[in-house]
């Protein structure tokens, strides 16, 4: 190694990162790209926005690159900039991971969880993060709950400890998975609707009804359009929205039906304004899966969680064949009373 070699990787490390950034500067830089926004990274850390601007500033010049594309209306890391949004958050992982790591060393039940899951999951997802959290208090649990294309952008960015998802993930995907509980996928309609008083409806009398769709990107969408497809049919879809709980309230308010998972009626049961039709083909029967990244060394917390998950799956079961045996039940009895009013 020649002596200019030397004074520029002071013990392997660039001797300008070392002078001239800090922890803070990436973190700020690292928020700053995530959320794609000056304003939100500064709200995340608690920050005023002049602060957050200098201290991208001193980071820019460091780098001696721009790291933000001026020419994109949206906020865009540069070539530079991703590679250092890159960087940093290996080194974040890593550090993280110690933290994890020493805290386990002291015998101590501390540290951090990361959780990203699909939409669905948030229905029974705290629940056992509850469980979790009265038998680890000195855990950081962090829930991030958004549709698949986003979950799948996550897995990728390696952003979370534990991911759960609505359906196997594309192989390609550096994932280990657990298959878990059922995440079955039926019809929904307001409680009045005419069709719910019919059995069997097929899939082609279903896509002459008004359709409330999730939006593009979310993994129900995908399986419920797959579907119709496969009958060489295209639902008439009347409205997109990104919530499956705006979705059961179009639906309450008549505007049409939907597929969403049975998950999503658990807190009002059978006895709520929607109810489940009795179409061909549905339940869609799916299961979730529980999955990490196969090149991390799992946490002992997370080791735990995905244990404490698997160990729920009996009552997750329970939940959902109970649910739907009790949908079944009110259709019986609605169909019976209106043969004999009729
Ligand atoms: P989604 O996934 O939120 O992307 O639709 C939910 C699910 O697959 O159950």
């Amino acid at each position: 190694m020649n002596e200019l070699t030397n004074d520029r990787f002071k013990g392997g490390m660039p001797d300008y990162l070392i002078r001239h950034t800090t922890f803070r500067q990436m973190q700020i830089f690292e928020a700053v790209v995530r959320l794609g926004s000056f304003t939100r990274a500064s709200e995340e850390l608690f920050l005023t926005q002049p602060t957050v601007s200098t201290q991208f500033k001193k980071l820019a010049d460091a780098m001696d690159l721009p790291l933000l594309d001026q020419s994109s209306r949206k906020l865009k890391p540069t070539e530079a900039g991703e590679a250092l949004y890159r960087a940093i958050r290996k080194i974040f992982d890593t550090m993280a991971d110690l933290d994890t790591f020493i805290a386990e060393l002291k015998g101590l039940r501390r540290g951090r969880l990361r959780l990203g899951v699909i939409t669905t999951a948030k229905y029974f997802a705290p629940e056992i993060l509850g469980d979790f959290c009265r038998q680890f208090p000195g855990v950081d649990v962090s829930l991030k709950v958004t549709n698949r294309e986003r979950i799948l952008e996550r897995v990728q960015n390696n952003e979370d400890d534990i991911y759960i998802l609505g359906q196997p993930p594309e192989k390609s995907l550096n994932l280990k998975v657990y298959p878990f509980a059922p995440n079955p996928l039926v019809v929904m309609a307001g409680v009045n609707h005419p069709l719910c008083l019919e059995s069997h409806i097929s899939i082609q009398r279903l896509s002459e009804e008004p359709l409330i769709s999730r939006e593009i990107g979310s993994g129900i969408r995908d399986t419920t359009m797959r579907l119709f497809a496969s009958h060489g049919l295209k639902p008439k879809v009347r409205m997109e929205l990104g919530s499956n709980e705006a979705i059961k309230h179009a639906v309450v308010g008549g505007l049409g039906v939907a597929v969403l998972s049975l998950h999503t009626l658990v807190l009002e049961g059978d006895n709520g304004p929607v109810d489940v039709l009795d179409v061909e083909g549905f339940p869609i029967e799916r299961k979730w899966y529980l999955g990490h990244s196969k090149d991390k060394v799992l946490s002992l917390i997370a080791q735990a969680f995905l244990e404490f998950a698997r160990a729920s799956e009996p009552v997750i079961n329970e939940r959902m064949r109970s649910l739907y045996a009790k949908f079944s039940q009110r259709h019986q009895a609605k169909r019976d009373k209106h043969k004999l009013s009729g």
